[in-house]
């Protein structure tokens, strides 16, 4: 048995308000109790977006009622809330700031620079701003932060480009971090190891950023020191909706994540320390989270089983890794003292979860 700390996954889509067929707070943190998760942060992209006081109210309202485990909700930047020097109160009560400068799915999409400008020169600098930002867009982020002095953290980064940049910002001393999602570490987009899509419309291949090409794969697993966190961008949409002519971009991950990583431990590609690192120490340190006491999970690093997504707690009912032969279970969570998950039951109640920005 391996004994580890409750798990960080700071990009979670959890679809309420708005898209509950898809997920809600429920069905996402007892997903996240069950991939070894002890606090999630919820994206704003939801319907409405959550990006003013009444949006954030909202979204709360049904975390505090519904979450199983601990959580906190971004803030997403828009047009209109460019002047977060006018609700000093608001940054605080969230997880940070989301900006959506390249396209996704959702409403949340900043062109303007100008409107970048105010977002960084008024979002409080000791609470993060995480920028989904692809490419040359990212390098124009970077520099963002180079000129306005503040930290940020670059989403899901998936390209060899990107993380050479990044590494180079880094070296530089610009304060940025990344987080990379498992889909791009074990994914590419030729599906090389991923026959098990076969059996899948091709529009379950669809995630944003897009899968990528091995040579971009490898230079991530090769720059591993510069990936800070692992992130799951947990982005559940229903088969219909991933089979239909348009179909949504986004995969489901909570649940796959830390199986997947232990299995790679297993074959030696990266170490168990290093998953504690970017799944949990990092993540904490970068969003300057409490801590949660009495809180671990515990693993049997040796049962070995293959990814079913219609076990998995997550509504969207499907799973990009279905049928992956996996080594590493979550067997009991505790949180704050209580056994949340044990033996594949979510024993949490809903509403225990707590806001860790209270
Ligand atoms: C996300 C979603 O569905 O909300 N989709 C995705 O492919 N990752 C949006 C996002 O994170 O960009
Ligand atoms: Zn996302």
């Amino acid at each position: 048995m391996l004994k580890l700390p409750g798990l960080i996954d700071l990009h979670v889509h959890v679809r309420e308000p708005g898209a509950t067929h898809k997920e809600d707070w429920d069905t996402a943190t007892s997903a996240a109790l069950a991939g070894g998760f002890t606090t999630i942060f919820a994206m704003p992209n939801t319907m409405p977006p959550i990006f003013d006081r009444d949006t954030l109210d909202l979204g709360l309202a049904s975390a505090k009622e519904k979450a199983r485990c601990d959580y906190a909700q971004f803030l997403g930047a828009g047009p209109n809330n460019a002047n977060w020097d006018v609700h000093p109160d608001l940054p605080p009560r969230a997880a940070g700031l989301k900006m959506y400068l390249d396209s996704t799915f959702g409403e949340l999409r900043l062109d303007d620079m100008t409107l970048w400008m105010q977002h960084f020169a008024t979002f409080p600098k000791h609470l993060p701003i995480v920028l989904h930002a692809e490419s040359r867009t990212m390098a124009a982020g970077i520099l963002f932060a180079e000129i306005y002095d503040r930290p940020i953290h670059i989403a899901h980064l998936s390209l060899r480009e990107e993380i050479l940049i990044i590494k180079a910002a880094k070296e530089r001393g610009i304060k940025v971090t990344c987080e990379v999602a498992p889909h791009h570490l074990f994914i590419n987009k030729d599906l090389t190891g991923f026959q098990n899509l076969s059996g899948l419309s091709v529009g379950h291949q669809e995630v944003r950023p897009r899968l990528t090409s091995q040579k971009d794969v490898d230079a991530l697993w090769d720059n591993l020191d510069i990936i800070d966190c692992f992130a799951t961008d947990h982005a559940p949409h229903t088969i219909e909706e991933k089979d239909s002519d348009n179909p949504l971009p986004g995969f489901p991950g909570l649940e796959t994540a830390l199986p997947l990583f232990l299995t790679a431990a297993d074959r030696g590609r990266l170490t168990v320390d290093d998953i504690v690192e970017k799944m949990y120490t990092n993540p904490k340190k970068i969003f300057n989270l409490p801590e949660q006491p009495g809180t671990w999970i515990e693993v049997d690093e040796n049962a070995q089983y293959e990814i079913r997504g219609a076990e998995h707690f997550s509504r969207c009912g499907w799973t990009p890794f279905e049928g992956y032969q996996v080594k590493g279970r979550v067997t009991r969570v505790v949180l704050r003292g209580k056994d949340v998950y044990k033996d594949g039951k979510v024993l949490a109640e809903k509403g225990f979860g707590q806001n860790i920005r209270d």
